[in-house]
């Protein structure tokens, strides 16, 4: 049988010859097709000159969230054979957010790493990305950066919505509401993990607009998935459908040699900060967006994240900003309904080309809300202004604070002052580490009121290596009962994309590598002024000197490595405003056009 058909259909040789079918090379192909046949597939398939798609598997049972792909791949493999190419699966290191110890931040540049090794040093001429929970789907996007052969995202889709006594409950959101109710004694242990559960009632990601959903419609966004994708919840039949036209998509892909670099330029990185504003993403993203644009070699700072997006109105009614959950985003037309609000509106560009080779114009021209009170109208927006925004001082050179979740209660009691409006001043708490945090909360003999600041340190991507979401903080027990729901949090960690806390987060540089942060004591005064986009320790610059002296290279809230990767990491890694990348790393872009093939192996 001929399985030939394809052998001139691209645009130029494709990389998988140079194992299975080189002339000028026999030996070593001979040994590549030798080992690769055993499992059955054939000397004619692997001949063929038809494209060999990798398809990068995250879901496993140790990573639930994305476990749904090891069905979705099953179609991907459908379309790849279909368009005429051949599918190989693979592994990828498991990321999964919640059960990752000490964090997954960690894994993210772990599975980066070992990502650039698989798709650089095997034969495949395109990659299909299984994305979804939080870091899998900037690690999928960073390696396909660095390496730079055509690659295409499939999510694998939100959880259906939760539910409970006739409420929806959204996944992570309602458990900060849930340790409330449990810290005021509200309800007991059995109570509280009931209500926990029912927001998890299906295969998927969570279905609040956290870091998952934040980071699938921003990859969308970017053009680096199918237009419609990321919404689509994990078990609907659509779901089942996009994964077989993404694999169809692929081999288009590796034809056209379409690659990330034609994808993921700056303009499509600034459609994506104002969507992530219209969205009510999560802190998270500037992290991860900020990483994937270094690795493929396009200049964005957090700047950019404050000039471009902090003016986009909030328009998506998602938990945690708003009520709705994952189905109901996809019921109003998920992010093509949002874009093409904010194209329409002259607020992202619509000449930026996407994986499917037409561009974002094409692909949501005409796409508009079927629900508006799920996805409002820009004239009528949920809040105005909701893009986050950057702070510094003498505290630290950069952090975030996401606008859109700032409570009406939480500006009439800190920054509703006539004189002196947007601004207030606190007493700062320091936790040395949430089990700080945690062993002493709820001492009445601290004094916490509604005047303190909550500080939290040592959480960064050195300090709790790869940084640990940490920073929103409740109150003390007996604030909740007397009604303070919330307190200002400042922190030099993350904070989980479901949490609605207006904290402070992400500043860099950290304590641990002797940012401000590690000058502070409990007692101090700290003045936040968001029109002056500011944060400081209202100490002179005498005594700060002092304290910088007197602090050595003591900082007994930084730990020893437990592994090899946390020193390998810890060693390498930058801070969160920079993307918190392996800086080693960046150096290396667009590997497969720079190099070309690696060397042989034997
Ligand atoms: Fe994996 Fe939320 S914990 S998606
Ligand atoms: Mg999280």
């Amino acid at each position: 049988m001929d399985l030939g058909q394809d052998r001139d259909r691209s645009t130029q040789r494709l990389r998988s010859r140079a194992w299975f079918d080189s002339p000028e090379n026999p030996d070593m192909t001979a040994l590549y097709i030798e080992r690769y046949l055993n499992f059955g597939i054939s000397l004619d398939e692997l001949q063929s000159g038809r494209p060999i798609i990798g398809i990068a598997q995250t879901g496993s049972d140790l990573v639930p969230c994305n476990r749904h792909h090891i069905e979705l791949a099953k179609r991907v493999r459908e379309g790849i054979r279909d368009a005429g190419g051949i599918a190989l699966e693979f592994p990828t290191h498991p990321i999964q957010e919640t059960g990752k110890r000490p964090t997954a931040g960690l894994d993210r540049n772990l599975s980066y790493l070992s990502l650039v090794e698989s798709i650089y040093g095997y034969p495949m001429d395109g990659v299909v990305l299984t994305i979804g929970c939080d870091k899998t789907t900037p690690a999928c996007l960073m390696a396909a950066a660095t390496v730079n052969i055509p690659a295409i995202a499939l999510s694998v889709g939100p959880m259906l919505n939760g539910w409970f006594k006739g409420e929806r409950t959204g996944s992570g959101t309602i458990v900060w509401k849930a340790r409330e109710m449990l810290a005021a004694g509200e309800i007991d242990y059995k109570g509280f993990i009931e209500l926990v559960a029912s927001s998890a009632p299906s295969t998927g990601w969570c279905n609040t607009m956290g870091t998952a959903t934040t980071m699938n419609s921003l990859c969308e966004a970017l053009g680096m998935s199918l237009p419609g994708s990321a919404a689509i919840p994990a078990p609907y039949r659509d779901r089942q459908e996009n994964a077989y036209r993404t694999g169809l998509q692929i081999v288009e892909m590796v034809h056209a040699d379409r690659k990330p670099s034609d994808v993921l330029t700056r303009q499509a990185f600034l459609n994506a900060i104002r969507v992530n504003s219209a969205i009510g993403g999560s802190t998270n993203a500037p992290i991860h967006l900020n990483a994937i644009a270094r690795h493929i070699g396009v200049e964005l700072t957090l700047a950019d994240w404050e000039d471009h997006g902090a003016d986009v109105p909030l328009l998506v009614n998602l938990q945690p900003a708003g009520t709705y959950l994952g189905e109901d985003f996809y019921r109003a037309g998920g992010v093509p309904a949002v874009m093409g609000k904010l194209l329409r509106a002259g607020l992202i560009e619509g000449d930026v080309l996407t994986a499917n080779g037409r561009t974002v114009a094409d692909n949501v021209g005409t796409a508009d809300s079927e629900d508006a009170d799920v996805i409002w109208p820009l004239d009528a927006p949920l809040k105005p202004a909701a893009g986050l925004t950057v702070l510094s001082g003498n505290l630290f050179d950069s952090a975030v604070m996401k606008l859109s979740v700032i409570s009406d209660a939480f500006r009439a009691r800190y920054l509703s002052n006539p004189d002196d409006p947007n601004a207030f001043e606190g007493t700062a708490f320091v936790f040395d580490g949430p089990e700080d945090y945690h062993r002493r909360i709820d001492d009445p003999a601290l004094g916490i009121d509604e005047r303190s600041i909550l500080i939290m340190r040592g959480a960064g991507p050195v300090g709790y290596p790869g940084g640990a979401e940490v920073v929103n903080m409740r109150p003390p027990v007996a604030l909740i009962q007397a009604g303070v729901h919330a307190l200002p949090c400042l922190g030099d960690g993350r904070q989980s994309g479901t949490s609605g806390s207006p904290s402070i987060l992400n500043a860099a540089p950290e304590a641990a590598v002797g940012g401000g942060l590690a000058l502070v004591r409990t007692g101090d005064r700290i003045r936040i002024d968001l029109n002056r986009h500011s944060a400081d320790l209202l100490v002179d610059d005498a005594e700060m000197d002092r304290r910088r002296e007197a602090l050595g290279e003591a900082r007994d809230y930084v730990p020893p490595s437990q592994t090899p990767w946390q020193e390998i990491h810890r060693s390498l890694v930058g801070q969160f405003d920079t993307g918190a990348v392996l800086e080693n790393a960046v150096k290396y872009q667009r590997i497969a056009q720079t190099f070309g093939i690696p060397r042989d192996s034997h």
